[in-house]
């Protein structure tokens, strides 16, 4: 729509930058210009022009209004659920026991290598749509249910479709490196991936690698992150999720975007981060799913000024939400985190982890205008009532999002 649009009569907006870090900057009784889809001005109500100056005035009702969450780390294209292995869990056998045993991650590269492109497009599609319904504006994807070239070109090919037809920001990442594929040798295989990684180029936007214990090493981390920079890509990774191996510094001090996961990560690990300027991407679902107990040090983090993200990592492993809502209730009361550092962790912060803090997750002037009008004038209502859905309309580029009629239906 051309013109100005003009959301008048906030109650609170939010906005989040570097120099609100750790937390946001709250401002009351406002009103927000919108032009081409990006923040053209924010001023006070008071101060906003006659009402036929703008294209379309959307009276806010005093409500509060926050930047469009950032899910920064998800792998929300794949086939199959899991809940059988959720029950067995709950029996007792640990995640990595599952994936040992040929189950987990091996489970829905098996799914995932059967379904077409079509019915991964249609499942991912459905899950995107529930997302933004519930506050996300911006999403990162990962491969990685493949592991094999085809296979993971059919999963980035699908996430590229999906930013085409959804018209939201999307970052793709490429994690042929997700596990070792069954019977085959880990260094041959991650061989192969480094070889073929220049086909890549045009359908990733960044390399990722689950670096743990039985999974893939340090040194094969850093072969190929080596190679992956020298092509172009952005650094990713997931590291100290399980057990200690060091991947987190290895990755930032090879320039790494953000490090996932991060529970096992030590004091000099944060250093690590806090020199390379790399963002800390927290998945507090991830642990609630497993029942784990072992968090990140949060505070030693923001203590030496590691930006923080938060994202869901959606996935039907270890953390099938679809709700950032819920992962900032829950980074606050895990973590302690207050409400204006979750949000600001799961909107700047997780802009920032994808390179894109300029672009979109502050509601600054000259970004894009997606945001949350939300149900409450008080954005905290969503870490106090927690597990509402305090989200009443999402808006993409300043048009409002067509939720789903049933977001509760399973894909
Ligand atoms: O981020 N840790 C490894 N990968 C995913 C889980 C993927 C799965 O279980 O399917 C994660 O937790
Ligand atoms: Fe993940």
């Amino acid at each position: 729509m051309s013109g100005i649009l003009c959301f008048r009569n906030i109650g609170q907006l939010v906005q989040a930058d570097a120099s609100t870090q750790p937390g946001i900057r709250l401002r009351k009784n406002c009103a927000l210009l919108v032009e081409n889809g990006r923040i053209q001005q924010i001023l006070k109500d008071s101060e906003i022009k006659p009402t036929k100056s703008y294209t379309r005035v959307i009276d806010c009702q005093g409500r509060a209004v926050v930047p469009g969450f950032v899910d920064c780390h998800t792998h929300l294209i794949y086939a199959g659920e899991r809940k059988d292995e959720m029950v067995d869990r709950m029996r007792g056998v640990t995640y990595m026991e599952i994936l040992e045993n040929g189950g987990g991650i091996l489970n829905t590269v098996k799914a995932t290598s059967h379904a077409t492109e079509k019915e991964l497009f249609d499942t991912a599609t459905k899950r995107m749509k529930r997302m933004i319904a519930l506050g996300t504006t911006a999403f990162e994807i990962k491969s990685g249910y493949g592991l094999t070239l085809n296979s993971e070109m059919k999963m980035l090919t699908v996430g590229k479709k999906l930013r085409e037809s959804l018209k939201v920001p999307v970052t793709l990442t490429y994690l042929g490196a997700h596990t070792v594929p069954t019977g085959e040798d880990r260094e041959k295989y991650l061989e192969e991936i480094i070889e073929n990684l220049p086909r890549f180029r045009g359908l990733a936007d960044g390399v990722d690698i689950f670096c743990e214990r039985d999974v893939f090493t340090v040194a094969d981390l850093r072969r190929l992150f080596l190679q992956a920079k020298l092509l172009g890509f952005d650094l990713r990774a997931h590291v100290e999720e399980f057990s200690h191996q060091g991947g987190c510094a290895e990755a930032a001090k090879l320039g790494a975007l953000s490090c996932d996961h991060l529970e096992y990560a030590t004091p000099m690990d944060i250093h690590a981060m806090h020199v390379a300027d790399t963002t800390a991407v927290l998945m507090p679902g991830v642990t609630l799913f497993l029942g784990g107990e072992k968090h990140p040090l949060v505070h030693s983090m923001l203590d030496a000024g590691v930006t923080l993200a938060l994202a869901t990592d959606c996935n039907p492993g270890s953390s099938p939400t679809y709700n950032m809502q819920t992962v900032l209730t829950l980074a606050a009361s895990m973590y302690r985190l207050t409400p204006e550092q979750a949000l600001a962790a799961g909107t700047y912060g997780s802009a920032k982890a994808l390179g894109a803090e300029k672009d979109y997750g502050g509601l600054l002037p000259k970004q894009r205008a997606d945001f949350n009008l939300l149900k409450t004038n008080d954005y905290r209502d969503v870490f106090y009532y927690f597990g509402e859905n305090f989200v009443d309309a999402t808006y993409i580029a300043g048009k409002k999002f067509k939720a789903p009629k049933d977001p509760a239906v399973s894909p």
